[in-house]
This record gives structure tokens, C-alpha cells and sequence, in this order.
């Protein structure tokens, strides 16, 4: 999740500016603002709407309608649990029950904007020594709960 620089209005306004005369211009401004911040601000509604002759609740459905564009920050750190088939005989789902019964962490919640996100990929063909998971471009195989909590920066780990 690193490279993205913090949400800066002058400079969201400077991208949209640059965009603006595209046919079609919401959705090339909207991914071009979430690869810049990462997200895409809410700040951004007006600045969108005003270039583009549009209505805000225009913009706001544009940015709802479509599940790719995130409204808050991205989390500093993100998990990848593979839940796959072969994960799954090795205890993936397990895991998943853990970090809600013992950590109140829901995987895949696309809602905060925490300190980090666990989501769920297919497949991290690492599928003999699962359940795997990648942190920090690293793969990791027989995740447990502690060194899933663990990779999460969860206190409490005892790995
Ligand atoms: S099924 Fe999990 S790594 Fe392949």
C-alpha cells in the first residue's frame, strides 16, 4: 500500500483539471485520483461536479455504483489469506473464525480505514504448504492463528 501520497485538494483539483475535457471524463478522473491517494476523497465530489457540469449526486452515485473506488484511506497493511480449496482442507476457514472470535477483525471489510486489512485471495500457489498467506510481498505457508495475528500486528501474538 505504499506510494501513495496523502490527500491534497490543490493537487486533486490540478487532476481533475487535466482530465476534465475527456469524453466521459468521471470515471478516467476517478480511478486517476484513487491511483494518486489512493482513495478517493469525498472532498473530490464538488471538484469533480464543478468541472464536469455535473450534479454532486451525480459524481457521489458514480463513486458508489462502482465497488473499485474506496472512500476512506487504504489500510497501511495488507494480508492476503488465501481461502482457496486446498487452504481450505488445511483449516483456511479456521483462521477466518479466529480473527472475528478473538480479534473482532472481519475479513474482506472494505468499511475502515484501519492500520490494515486481511482479504481473501484464490490461490497463492502455495497450495501443499497452506494455509498461505502474503504479507509484504512475502509468502508465508502454515499460517496459524498466532502468526496470522501475528502478521497482522496484532498484540497478543505468540509467535
Ligand atoms: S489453495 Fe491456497 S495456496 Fe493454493
Amino acid at each position: 500500500m505504499a506510494g501513495y501520497r496523502p490527500w491534497d485538494q490543490d493537487h486533486a483539483r490540478f487532476i481533475v483539471a487535466g482530465l476534465a475535457s475527456l469524453e466521459g471524463a468521471t470515471l478516467p478522473i476517478l480511478h486517476a485520483l484513487q491511483d494518486e491517494f489512493g482513495y478517493v476523497d469525498p472532498q473530490a465530489v464538488p471538484l469533480i461536479a464543478d468541472a464536469l457540469n455535473l450534479s454532486r449526486a451525480e459524481v457521489h452515485g458514480t463513486i458508489s455504483f462502482y465497488h473499485d473506488f474506496r472512500t476512506a484511506p487504504p489500510p497501511r497493511r495488507v494480508v492476503k489469506l488465501c481461502r482457496a480449496e486446498a487452504c481450505q482442507a488445511l483449516g483456511c476457514e479456521a483462521l477466518v473464525s479466529g480473527l472475528a472470535r478473538d480479534h473482532a477483525i472481519a475479513v474482506d471489510d472494505q468499511s475502515g480505514s484501519g492500520e490494515f486489512a486481511v482479504e481473501t485471495v484464490y490461490c497463492l500457489g502455495n497450495c501443499a504448504l497452506g494455509p498461505s498467506a502474503l504479507a509484504d510481498g512475502e509468502l508465508i505457508g502454515r499460517v496459524d492463528g498466532d502468526r496470522l495475528a501475528q502478521l497482522c500486528g496484532l498484540t497478543g501474538a505468540h509467535a
